[in-house]
């Protein structure tokens, strides 16, 4: 595995690896993700082996250019106005954290899919996975790049400690912009369905294609999940994580607890200072984090995963997450703590 800074020669290297069939790990605005050549399906085969990714969850397809989407999805297949709602949604929210659930094209491999007839199309805003993606075939299949399950890197340095040597090169652009996955969007029923609660919120894309927004229930199709990234149990830390709502954790319905053990704190904003001080008194080795201290949800979003993974790292018995007030990137940031608390 090499481990390189972003620069024009390992962006070079990178599009090599992945032209050769290997792996190479890249910043998206969200995560960092996982890229194998979209149209590789022996390369694709690795993804899910290096990630111990179950077959049946299939991966989303980056592009760096509209004209790709040709290659990657069946467009002569959607009607008039889902092709109308596909373009307002690109014009609007392309390059962005948004993945696009449409039917795939002939020359995606099933295996990128999960054998489904559909594909997640997402053209992602860093300027490093454009780069790297246009340097090679033009599609990137990628999912985030952490083992299956667990919390999802924000950081190049997470790849390395969870993945390593399984990849053959990790490009390091810094901790990434956004901090949780894209939304992702099925466009092709009837109803418009949001099957994850991502970086691009329900309201604003309730605003560009004016309809209602479905949730996807979780829902078992001929045993294919519709969206496995729905699974309850899913961005875990190791460490037992317990949400509190505002309330309960100002009144510090917690204290009941064995006092003896140590015990991690994450507060949404700096509205709960009282509360805060009141937790640290519990134990020397108290660890209290927040989010984002005046409550600006985007900053707490792009935390979310990084301070949890430091929390991780500090032996605790327990830890305790705030809810995020449910709006905007909320929804996206209480999906997370609820699938890492199996909740
Ligand atoms: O922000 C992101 O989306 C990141 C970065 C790397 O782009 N990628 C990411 O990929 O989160 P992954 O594999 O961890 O999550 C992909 C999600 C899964 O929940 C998967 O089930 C869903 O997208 N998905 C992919 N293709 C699908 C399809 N054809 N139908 C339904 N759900 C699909
Ligand atoms: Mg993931």
């Amino acid at each position: 595995m090499k481990f390189s800074a972003v620069c024009e020669k390992s962006l070079g290297e990178g599009a090599k690896i992945l032209l050769n069939g290997g792996l190479v790990a890249f910043p998206t605005e969200t995560v960092y993700g996982l890229g194998a050549d979209a149209f590789n399906s022996q390369a694709l085969a690795r993804v899910f082996e290096v990630k111990k990714r179950p077959h049946f969850d299939p991966l989303i397809i980056h592009i760096a250019a509209i004209e790709t989407l040709e290659k990657t999805a069946n467009l002569s297949i959607l009607s008039d106005e889902t092709r109308k709602k596909l373009f307002l949604l690109a014009e609007n929210f392309w390059p962005g954290p948004l993945s696009i659930i449409l039917p795939k094209s002939e020359k995606i491999p099933g295996i990128a899919t999960a054998g489904l007839p559909t594909a997640a199309i997402r053209f992602p805003d860093n300027e490093t996975a454009r780069k790297l993606i246009s340097l090679s075939s033009g599609a990137v299949a990628a999912p985030s790049a952490n083992p299956f399950g667990a919390l999802s890197p924000t950081r190049a340095e997470h790849v390395r400690d969870t993945l390593g040597e399984k990849v053959d090169l990790i490009l390091d652009g810094g901790a990434t912009r956004i901090g949780v996955e894209s939304t992702v969007l099925d466009i092709t029923g009837e109803r418009i369905k949001i099957l994850r609660p991502g970086g691009t919120a329900r309201d604003a894309i309730e605003n560009v294609i004016k309809c209602k927004i479905w949730n996807d229930e979780p829902e078992i199709r001929n045993e294919v999940i519709a969206s496995p990234g729905q699974l309850k149990s899913h961005y875990a830390p190791r460490t037992p994580l317990f949400i509190l709502g505002r309330d309960e954790i100002i009144q510090q319905d917690y204290k009941t607890d064995d006092p003896a053990s140590r015990t991690g704190f994450l507060f949404f904003d700096g509205s709960t200072r009282d509360a805060q001080r009141e937790a640290q008194k519990l134990h020397d080795g108290t660890v209290i984090k927040v989010l984002s201290e005046s409550g600006v949800m985007t900053e707490a979003a792009s935390r979310l995963f990084e301070i949890l993974h430091e929390l991780d790292n500090c032996n605790l018995s327990r830890i305790y997450a705030q809810k995020a007030p449910d709006e905007g990137l909320g929804e996206a940031i209480n999906d997370r703590l609820r699938r890492g608390a199996n909740a």
